[in-house]
C-alpha cells in the first residue's frame, strides 16, 4: 500500500470500530459522562483500548496496574482483559476524575473496589505504598502495567512498574511514549537528544526487553512502548 493512503486512515478506524467492537454502551457511556463532567477527551481510543484488553487476556495477568485513571475508560477495557479472574488498582491525582471513573465504572458492571480499585494521589506517591503493602504480604505483585499518565514521569513509573512487577513475563505498557520522543519546538517538532527520552533509558536497562510500535489513528501519529521482564 502506498504511504499516500495514510488518508485513509479515518475510514479504516470506523470501519474497523464497527465491524470488531461490540459490547459498546459502558465504554460510550463513560466517555458521554466524562465529557458531561467536564474530563478532557484524552481518553485511549476504542480500538487502542480493546488493544490493551486483549493484551492483558494473552498475558495472563491476574493484577493489572494503571497510572492514570481520567474517567475509568481504560481502567473498563483492562478489566475485561481479566475476565473476571483479577483486578485492577488505577492511580489517579485528581480527585474529580477519579469520582467520575469510579461512577462510569459501576455504570458499566465492574465491582469497584474489587475488580477495580481506583487509589487517589500522584503516582510517586502512592508507589512506594503499594511496595510497603506488598512487603508486608498485603499485596500482590503486578502482571501488567499500563502508563497513561504525567509524560515527564514516564520513565519513574516504568522504574517502579519493573520494581512492583511479578518478574519474568510481567509486561510494561507506556502510553503516547513517541510523542514524548518529541520537543516541540516553534518551528515543528524535534526529535530529544539521543539518551534522553524513556525509549533511550528502556533501552539501557538490563532488566527487560522492549519495543516501539508506532501507531497512526484518525486522531493523530504516535506509539506504545511494550516491555517484558527478563
Ligand atoms: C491520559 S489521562 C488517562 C486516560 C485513561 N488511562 C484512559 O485511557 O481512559 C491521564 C490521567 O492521569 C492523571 N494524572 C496526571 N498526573 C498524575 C500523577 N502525577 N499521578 C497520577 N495521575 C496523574 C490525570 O489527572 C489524568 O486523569
Amino acid at each position: 500500500m502506498p504511504i499516500e493512503n495514510i488518508q485513509f486512515k479515518g475510514d479504516v478506524e470506523a470501519h474497523a470500530e464497527t465491524h470488531l467492537l461490540h459490547d459498546q454502551e459502558a465504554l460510550n457511556h463513560a466517555l458521554h459522562n466524562s465529557t458531561k463532567e467536564g474530563l478532557p477527551p484524552i481518553s485511549v481510543s476504542p480500538l487502542h483500548g480493546k488493544f490493551t484488553s486483549i493484551l492483558v487476556n494473552l498475558s495472563g495477568a491476574r493484577n493489572v496496574l494503571e497510572l492514570g485513571a481520567l474517567g475509568g475508560y481504560s481502567a473498563i477495557q483492562l478489566a475485561r482483559g481479566l475476565k473476571g479472574k483479577g483486578k485492577v488498582t488505577s492511580i489517579e491525582v485528581d480527585r474529580h476524575h477519579r469520582d467520575v471513573a469510579i461512577a462510569n465504572l459501576q455504570h458499566a458492571g465492574v465491582k469497584v473496589p474489587d475488580e477495580v480499585e481506583i487509589l487517589l494521589g500522584a503516582g510517586l506517591e502512592v508507589l512506594p505504598k503499594l511496595a510497603a503493602e506488598i512487603e508486608e504480604g498485603k499485596r500482590e505483585r503486578f502482571d501488567f502495567v499500563f502508563i497513561d499518565a504525567d509524560w515527564p514521569n514516564q520513565w519513574n513509573y516504568f522504574d517502579w512498574g519493573v520494581k512492583l512487577s511479578n518478574g519474568p513475563g510481567s509486561a510494561i505498557y507506556i502510553d503516547n511514549a513517541v510523542k514524548n520522543m518529541f520537543v516541540e519546538g516553534v518551528v515543528g517538532d524535534h526529535l530529544k537528544e539521543d539518551g534522553l527520552d524513556v525509549v533511550a533509558q528502556i533501552g539501557a536497562d538490563t532488566r527487560v526487553e522492549a519495543t516501539v510500535i508506532q501507531t497512526v489513528a484518525a486522531k493523530s501519529y504516535d506509539g506504545i512502548v511494550l516491555a517484558v521482564v527478563k
